[in-house]
């Protein structure tokens, strides 16, 4: 995430800057940090699935690992939060066509590119993951992989999947994370800063406590969490199931 230069001036100067933002403590609206995906994101949709696609090629190791947690359990309805282009939509509809499929993403650039694919069975919408427009209970799972460090009102995220699954619905989160509190610190109050200097909208890199939090508040149950491999979050949480009076 941290643009570094080659030059070792470079890098010095790179230094300076991250210490003044960390020490001055910016804050940056919610309407900026998302102003800053809506760009980012237009910038990228042409290219996001391309060899061009630079630093989110990363994104693709995310798609087996949820495709393997998705097969676990059966599903009819799904949805993909922060989708962009649709990758994993489409390898799931691949594999499973006869299911049904929604994503939704904030920036309309992406959803556009998605649309482009004309998939059957695939309902593509341009929206906000803190305020899902569906209606409650209508998915068996919820995926959301590599876009809610993105979301300022993180809690209204986690709110809004648990309205919209299905009593003993799965989330399926993907994401980057760090064990060490040290590093996420770092990574929060240093490495963000100087990415959002650099045109992108990413907000926090979220702890196994902090995602617990979220889940309990929203009225989900946190199964999993895991770091696993280079900096990458796995995580599982589910409504709770209705119980018989
Ligand atoms: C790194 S891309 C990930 C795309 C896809 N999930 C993947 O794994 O390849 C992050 C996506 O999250 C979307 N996003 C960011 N904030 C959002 C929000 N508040 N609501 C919906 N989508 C959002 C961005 O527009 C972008 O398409």
């Amino acid at each position: 995430m941290l643009e570094q230069t080659a030059d070792s001036t470079g890098v010095k100067i790179l230094g300076a800057d991250m210490f003044r933002f960390a020490v001055k403590k910016e804050r940056i609206s919610d309407s900026a940090y998302k102003q800053l995906t809506l760009s980012e994101f237009t910038k990228a949709a042409e290219v996001y699935e391309t060899d061009k696609a630079g630093v989110y090629k990363m994104c693709k190791k995310d798609y087996p690992d949820v495709l393997a947690e998705l097969e676990k359990e059966p599903f009819t309805n799904l949805l993909d939060c922060g989708c962009g282009t649709a990758p994993m939509l489409t390898l799931l509809h691949e594999k499973y066509p006869e299911k049904h499929y929604t994503g939704i993403d904030l920036t309309p650039k992406m959803i556009e590119v998605a649309k482009s694919k004309n998939m059957a069975g695939v309902e593509l919408v341009v929206g906000d993951c803190e305020k899902l427009p569906f209606a409650e209970e209508s998915f068996d799972v919820v995926i959301c992989c590599q876009s809610f460090h993105h979301y300022p009102n993180v809690q209204d995220f986690f709110n809004s999947v648990c309205r919209v699954l299905r009593p003993d619905g799965r989330l399926i989160l993907r994401d980057m994370t760090a064990e060490s509190d040290g590093v996420r610190w770092f990574m929060n109050n240093v490495e963000m800063r100087v990415i959002n200097r650099t045109g992108h909208g990413d907000v926090h890199v979220y702890g196994r406590e902090e995602v617990k939090n979220l889940c309990d508040n929203a009225g989900l149950i946190l199964e999993n969490f895991e770091k696993r491999g280079f900096y990458r979050l796995h995580a599982v949480a589910r409504k709770p199931a209705k119980t018989q009076d």
